[in-house]
């Protein structure tokens, strides 16, 4: 899911205006005010008073937890399971780790802090997004009050199944299959029957060449919810990108990351059917409508690919700055095709009501430009009042890159698409293999360049 601060901002920004836009509330985003924060998920023996004695414990540790949810286990049957979210990082909590991991049947610790003036952690290769994909902010069950969803015991049931999957989920395994309600296919087909109506002239070539392919190859129909699986089957043979089921709300930095190995982590959940033009979070719907489709597609696959490797050990402040750019781009993207505005971004894709209006002349429209386009602020409840443009994704991929290059890091960093792994270039013999590499590739390039001629 690319979910995280939006959603806090958007708790922040609603400030109870009661707006609701119709759409998908694409919300990535993590912000330096999470830092020092730490999630633990742990197992505790079931008996009566465990959740008191736990709280006790945190007490005497002086840990403040802003959030705390406890339910039966169901993978150690007999135990409780505990999800807390404590003020503190990880550095301060070790004396609690320890005691806990006495006790508990286990401890995971969901999240990391960061040292002063060093380098972030960040995945090497594709396998280490196990380590992150679970260092979520908030649990899948977790609503919000004023989450439609909040008081319907059917559907927060149904979400912990879907947290669940993610939960459990193993890189290189495939994405276990769901059975969609009939009442969630009935959401699906309503957002599915509207929106298609209005792709072949809002939406960009790109999307509108793809879209075929998946109802032909993966079960885009209005009666069926397209599998995970399938889809990500199908990303992988056309652009190498991947899906990844994600239990609840993602940092930023853990998000982008993903992008960098060309994993898109999704949802697999869909909103509450009580209101199918309405979602405060992304649900498979956005994903799938919205996402899915350009990651399809050579150029923006690579594209977002940038954003995420312009992320991996960057500073907080631009983990923001990249998070924004995404936000602009993946999200909320447009782009000019045959002189007229047509819309990328999944977050218009996704919304019946944005997409016509990203097409008026009431917003805003800029030319897309990382530097300027990162400072931007946006609001995460209403329609976006300016929208940046896009030559085209070879033009942003550049962009990108160009930006990326400003991005303080003591070193360069090259995806290897054999190993699925990012090398850290900084011994003569890698810049000689590279130097190797793109010869080898040129060679091949003036061949080719002959021959067509
Ligand atoms: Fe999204």
């Amino acid at each position: 899911m690319d979910a995280s601060v939006a959603k806090k901002r958007r708790m922040e920004s609603s400030n109870g205006s009661g707006t609701e836009k119709d759409s998908d509330q694409t919300s990535y985003v993590e912000t330096t005010s999470e830092n020092g924060k730490t999630s633990l998920m742990f197992g505790l023996k079931e008996e009566v008073g465990t959740l008191a004695r736990t709280l006790k414990l945190f007490e005497e540790h002086n840990i403040n937890l802003s959030q705390i949810e406890s339910r039966p286990s169901k993978r150690n049957p007999g135990n409780y399971e505990f999800f807390v979210l404590c003020e503190e990082s990880t550095e301060k909590l070790d004396s609690i780790i320890t005691k806990l991991q006495e006790k508990a049947v286990y401890v995971h610790i969901m999240s990391r802090s960061q040292k002063e003036n060093s380098i972030p952690w960040f995945p090497r290769k594709i396998k280490d997004t196990d380590e992150f994909a679970n260092n979520i902010l908030s649990y899948g069950s977790e609503l919000d009050s004023d989450h439609p969803g909040f008081t319907d015991t059917v559907y927060r049931a149904r979400r912990k199944e879907f947290a669940d999957i993610a939960f459990n989920y193993k890189y290189n395994t495939p994405i276990p299959r769901v059975t969609y309600t009939e009442d969630e296919i009935k959401t699906w087909g309503t957002m599915f029957r509207e929106l298609t109506k209005l792709f072949p002239t809002h939406a960009c070539r790109e999307f509108n060449h793809i879209f075929p392919l998946l109802v032909e190859n993966c079960g885009y129909r209005e009666d069926n919810i397209p599998q995970l699986e399938d889809v990500s089957s199908f990303l992988k043979d056309c652009t190498g990108f991947s899906l990844r089921p994600v239990a609840g709300l993602l940092s930023s930095r853990d998000f982008l990351a993903g992008l960098a190995f060309r994993v898109f982590h999704s949802t697999q959940y869909i909103r509450h059917g009580s209101n199918p033009w309405y979602t405060p979070e992304p649900d498979v719907c956005h994903e799938l409508i919205g996402h899915v489709p350009l990651f399809a597609d050579p150029s923006f696959a690579q594209f977002s690919q940038e954003i995420g490797l312009a992320s991996l050990g960057a500073p907080d402040e631009f983990i923001e700055k990249l998070a924004t750019c995404y936000w602009f781009t993946v999200e909320f993207g447009m782009c000019i095709q045959n002189g007229e505005h047509k819309a990328y971004g999944a977050g218009l894709l996704s919304s019946y009501g944005e997409l016509q209006y990203c097409l008026t002349d009431k917003p805003e429209i800029r030319r897309f430009e990382p530097a300027k386009t990162a400072l931007q602020k946006y609001p995460v409840t209403n329609f976006q009042p300016v929208y940046f443009v896009a030559e085209s994704f070879e033009d942003a991929k550049d962009k990108m890159r160009h930006y990326a290059a400003s991005i303080p890091r003591p070193f360069s960093l090259r995806y290897n698409a054999y190993t699925q792994s990012v090398e850290v270039l900084e011994k003569k013999q890698q810049l000689k293999d590279l130097a190797q590499s793109i010869k080898g590739d040129l060679s091949i390039l003036i061949d080719a360049v002959n021959k067509v001629n």
